[in-house]
């Protein structure tokens, strides 16, 4: 049976390193030694006629890469999908593969041209199972694959690959004999990692470690037992041997400093259908698709880059039907995408994340949103559409309604009451059995800011967006955040301040006082340990024990910390404490005296806590949710968990500056992905006062 197995091989007479289109090749130019690759591909020839027929194909001078035959085509019994190369360097070996696949009888299916497909090098036949493995996002797109099932009316499922080192499918996926298949993990996306696991059963999963990937291990030919291969490590040796197979090595050394190995090398000629049902196999035609509009400033404000993004890292694939970019600077431009994507999951994923750029899915009149009723109390239906800080708008029975209370990882309830449709924004947790949740992707449209141009240097600084400033930026920016401030407390705006317990040690805390008494802030969101130091230095002058007036460590770190906790508690509160002439400056004491409210948010490493302290924490994201209705301002002061917590909590719109002195932070902070927030990578005791100086002006 083995003796009717059949493969292309073409000698690599003028195989050489001459230009560089994969990782594997960088370095190499004019590094390979004719007469070795001359050496290892005869034992790999060798090797396979022990047990298969070899038929070759004529080297041609100036296609250095044409002994790798597996690029040739796809093949199914008698039919081939010829190849269309990616890289002009290789584009010229498509005439020759053409030629030979006609003089032996094969029947052709040719690409349209603007469709890259790189043959058995990215579409693999399961050896068991009734479908295509096919790899995308290297070399070969989507849309290819569409065709294959087409054509060959077999169900393909599509991998993305997403290491450039394993360019194409079989540099990373072998699938052997008796449906077992031999992969490495690391080279592709998650959703593709989670359809391997689907289909294939754990038991039949070789997973390679990265050191056997790069040795091309995957990279093999199966010949019944046999599996021939570049290098495997004794471990993979041992994994193989217990499936079942008889691993082969054979040095391809050469070879691989063009980024090929084994099964590069020989393209097998037989390859017939498995009729074996699976339960989930189905010939799979098409692959859905739809049509994404945008409009706005796409060029300047980065938009359409970012919409090509997203759908690239969604496992997608687009085709720019039209694009208009207006002519004067002041112009919007329009594109219109046709949208690809393997699996409807998969397009409703990525289709979500574009309505959150601004993206509009072009509905016939007669689309609505798709409601679904929660069935559990707490619990969202499936598919249920996950909101973003953007402005919402949804389509019922024709129209389109604004959603009201908008924030970020919610659902969309919709009511109708008397005639009166609103849609507002809920959590998970808030959801009643019988509620209508929006669903899918239909009759849902965010309505982004019109971003236009910058207009002067110091603008941007306060509206650029999701900018980080680094230090000599701070006094720019502070002088636009505080002529905001004065302009906000003249106008009766409302600031909110997110503050950490580092505000105080770092002697921020007399100036955040100052801002409350002067009327800047109206309200003040923070955890147990903001006030726990505040309310020490307004007892004792010290910050966790240290005086941060003499910067010297006074009576003994928690010890101080503990005692003003306690005589707090005594109290009764925070509150009854200022009443009770027991605290006499600080940040709490300005906001008992002016009444600013204020909302703590406890946590597992508490002390205490203060009675203050909100310890549900339901009811603490209730607290902080209330005290930030319009707010126009939030200050977000060396503070995570809780800046964290009113980032998800608040629409775009709202300008949000996050200070602290580590990057990472203000990171998560600021790149929210609205144009109003602003990160500043300072000190923030620094920050505070040169705030507080600008506001005395
Ligand atoms: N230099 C070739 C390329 O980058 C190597 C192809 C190896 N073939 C393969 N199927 N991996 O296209």
């Amino acid at each position: 049976m083995s003796s009717r197995n059949r493969f292309l091989m073409c000698h690599p007479q003028h195989f050489e390193v001459s230009y560089v289109i994969n990782p594997w090749m960088e370095g190499n130019v004019k590094r390979t030694s004719s007469e070795l690759s001359a050496r290892q591909w005869q034992k790999l020839y060798s090797l396979i006629t022990q047990s298969a027929e070899v038929e070759l194909a004529q080297p041609q001078p100036g296609l250095p890469d044409m002994t790798f035959t597996a690029n040739a085509g796809f093949i199914l019994e008698d039919k081939v999908v010829l190849s269309r190369f990616l890289h002009p360097e290789r584009q010229r070996e498509e005439e020759y593969f053409e030629a030979w696949f006609a003089a032996h009888d094969f029947k052709f299916h040719r690409l349209p041209p603007q469709i890259p497909f790189e043959g058995a090098g990215d579409a693999l036949l399961d050896r068991e199972q009734p479908w295509i493995w096919a790899g995308y996002g290297q070399r070969t797109v989507l849309e290819s694959h569409i065709y294959l099932s087409m054509w060959l009316e077999m169900e393909v499922l599509s991998l993305r690959l997403t290491d450039s080192r394993f360019y194409q499918l079989e540099t990373c996926f072998c699938p052997l004999e008796s449906g077992f298949v031999m992969y490495y993990p690391g080279a592709f996306d998650e959703p593709s990692r989670r359809l391997i696991a689907e289909r294939v059963p754990e038991e039949k999963r070789i997973v390679l470690s990265e050191k056997d990937a790069i040795n091309f291990a995957c990279n093999a030919v199966n010949i019944g037992r046999q599996v021939i291969l570049n290098r495997a490590s004794p471990e993979l040796q041992d994994q193989l041997e217990y499936a079942g197979f008889e691993p082969a090595q054979c040095e391809l050394t050469e070879f691989l400093k063009a980024g090929g190995a084994a099964k590069s090398l020989a393209l097998r000629l037989n390859e017939s259908r498995h009729e074996t049902a699976h339960p989930t196999a189905q010939p799979v035609l098409e692959f859905p698709q739809r049509i994404v509009e945008l409009e706005g400033h796409l060029l300047d404000s980065n938009l359409m880059s970012r919409v090509m993004e997203r759908i690239v890292e969604g496992g997608g694939s687009f085709e720019l039907l039209e694009f208009n970019a207006g002519s004067r600077l002041q112009d919007t431009s329009r594109a219109k995408l046709l949208v690809t994507a393997p699996s409807q999951e998969r397009l409703d994923r990525m289709l979500s994340s574009l309505i959150d750029l601004g993206a509009r899915l072009p509905l016939k009149d007669s689309v609505n949103a798709t409601l679904a009723s929660v069935q559990q109390t707490g619990v969202a239906p499936d598919d249920f559409y996950v909101t973003s800080i953007h402005p919402t708008e949804i389509r019922f029975k024709g129209e389109w309604h604004r959603v009201q209370n908008q924030r970020v990882d919610a659902a969309i309830v919709v009511e109708q009451k008397d005639g009166k449709v609103t849609a507002r924004c809920r959590l998970i947790r808030e959801l009643q059995s019988g509620q209508k949740v929006v669903c899918g992707v239909d009759g849902i449209r965010t309505l982004l800011k019109r971003e236009g141009r910058e207009t002067s240097e110091s603008a941007s600084l306060v509206r650029g967006t999701s900018e980080i400033a680094s230090e000599h930026h701070v006094e720019l920016a502070v002088e636009q955040i505080a002529w905001n401030m004065r302009r906000l407390r003249e106008q009766g705006g409302r600031v909110v301040v997110v503050a950490g317990p580092t505000v105080v040690h770092t002697g921020g805390g007399r100036h955040l006082a100052r801002l409350i008494r002067d009327g800047y802030v109206q309200a003040l969101l923070g955890g147990n340990a903001l006030a726990a130091h505040d309310l020490e230095q307004a007892i004792y002058g010290t910050s966790l024990g240290v005086d941060l007036q003499r910067s010297a460590p006074g009576r003994g770190g928690n010890y101080l910390h503990l005692k003003a906790i306690n005589k707090i508690r005594a109290c009764g509160g925070i509150a009854q404490a200022v009443n009770q002439g027991l605290i006499s400056s600080g940040i709490f004491y300005e906001c008992v005296n002016r009444n600013v409210p204020f909302a703590l948010a406890g946590s597992i490493r508490d002390d205490g806590p203060l009675p203050d302290t909100q310890m549900d924490l339901i009811k603490a994201q209730e607290q902080y949710h209330k005290l930030l209705q319009k707010t126009q301002m939030i200050l977000m002061l060396s503070s995570l968990m809780p800046a964290m917590g009113v980032n998800s909590m608040t629409p775009a719109g709202v300008q949000m500056i996050s200070v602290d002195i580590d990057p990472g932070t203000v990171n998560k902070l600021a790149a929210r992905g609205s144009a109003e927030s602003l990160g500043l990578i300072t000190d923030v005791g620094l920050f505070l006062s040169l705030l507080a100086r600008q506001l005395e002006q």
